[in-house]
């Protein structure tokens, strides 16, 4: 979406048609409440740029039928390395040489990604953040064997799609999830032990520290299983580490599929 509107030819690709008009509606509905805001005085601009926005997407359910005219692929799928190495390596062999692959992974390394395909140097990681019409920051990260004009051409798209880009080392979860994930799950952690309702942890970390949501309401939204995922992988990297320890109520929680705002129910209820 934030491609489209910023003049980019885009081409969504995902696993099944059903998908994909689920996905076009989002987008629809999301570039309705930039365009409120954007063209506040001008309807008929705002119009105009949905529908322009919307040119600029088409949809397909074939990636390795498509990627021959892509000078950038953004995965964007489970995080699961296995399934993430299939598809850069199906790619690779469909793609330009000169097209750069990133991925948008919240936690796994992307050494590890580059290393499925036989252009490391074109290779690397490009993290975008919920909701990402609105959020500012993608983070930019440049692997050992990334090369320069690859990291510059990432900063450029960065900002020629209206973000602001920071750069990283391939560490786990970079800048933001580092310091986030393991917030969130300290709060986990505090209700666990029954010292705080989690409704009184987001009031508090609202209005005591300032954040737009409460780390409960954050969990939610980002999905449970998504927050799972991340905190079980880095588990499996350092044992040790007590900020990196699985949740028993975050497990539970995954298990009956209440994984957050998209199934109706997480740690909260939605209608
Ligand atoms: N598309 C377009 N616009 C959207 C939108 C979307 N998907 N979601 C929200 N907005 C707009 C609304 O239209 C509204 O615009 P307005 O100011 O003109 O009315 C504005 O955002 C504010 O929305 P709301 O009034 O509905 O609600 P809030 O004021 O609570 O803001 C929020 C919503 C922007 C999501 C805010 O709560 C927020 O910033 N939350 C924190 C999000 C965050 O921390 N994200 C990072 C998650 S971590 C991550 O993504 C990494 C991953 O790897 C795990």
């Amino acid at each position: 979406q934030v491609a489209a509107a910023s003049g980019h030819t885009v081409v969504l690709v995902d696993q099944s048609d059903e998908i994909l008009k689920k996905s076009a509606k989002g987008i629809e509905e999301s570039l309705k409440r930039v365009t409120k805001k954007k063209f506040a005085d001008k309807p008929e601009a705002g119009a105009e740029f949905i529908e322009k926005t919307l040119k600029n997407v088409t949809m397909s359910t074939d990636a390795a039928a498509v990627v021959h005219s892509t000078d950038l692929v953004i995965e964007a799928i489970v995080e699961n390395l296995e399934v993430k190495n299939e598809l850069f390596k199906r790619l690779d062999k469909f793609a330009p040489d000169h097209t750069i692959f990133a991925s948008n992974t919240s936690s796994l390394q992307i050494t590890n990604l580059a290393n499925s395909t036989t252009r490391q140097d074109r290779f690397a990681g490009l993290h975008f953040f919920n909701p990402v019409p609105m959020m500012k920051l993608v983070e930019v990260i440049k692997t050992p064997m990334t090369s320069q004009k690859t990291f510059e051409s990432l900063m450029d798209f960065s900002k020629a799609v209206g973000k602001s880009p920071v750069s990283c080392k391939d560490t786990p979860g970079f800048i933001v999830n580092r310091l986030l994930v393991p917030y969130m799950m300290e709060a986990v952690r505090l209700f666990e032990r029954g010292d705080a309702s989690k409704e009184d942890i987001d009031v508090a970390m609202k209005l005591g520290a300032g954040y737009p949501m409460g780390p409960f309401e954050l969990l939610d939204y980002v999905g449970l299983d998504t927050s799972k995922y991340i905190i079980d992988g880095w588990h499996s990297l350092e044992p040790n580490n007590p900020l990196f320890a699985p949740s028993p109520l975050l497990n539970k929680l995954v298990a009956e599929k209440k994984l957050g705002k998209k199934t109706g129910e997480g740690f909260y209820k939605y209608k």
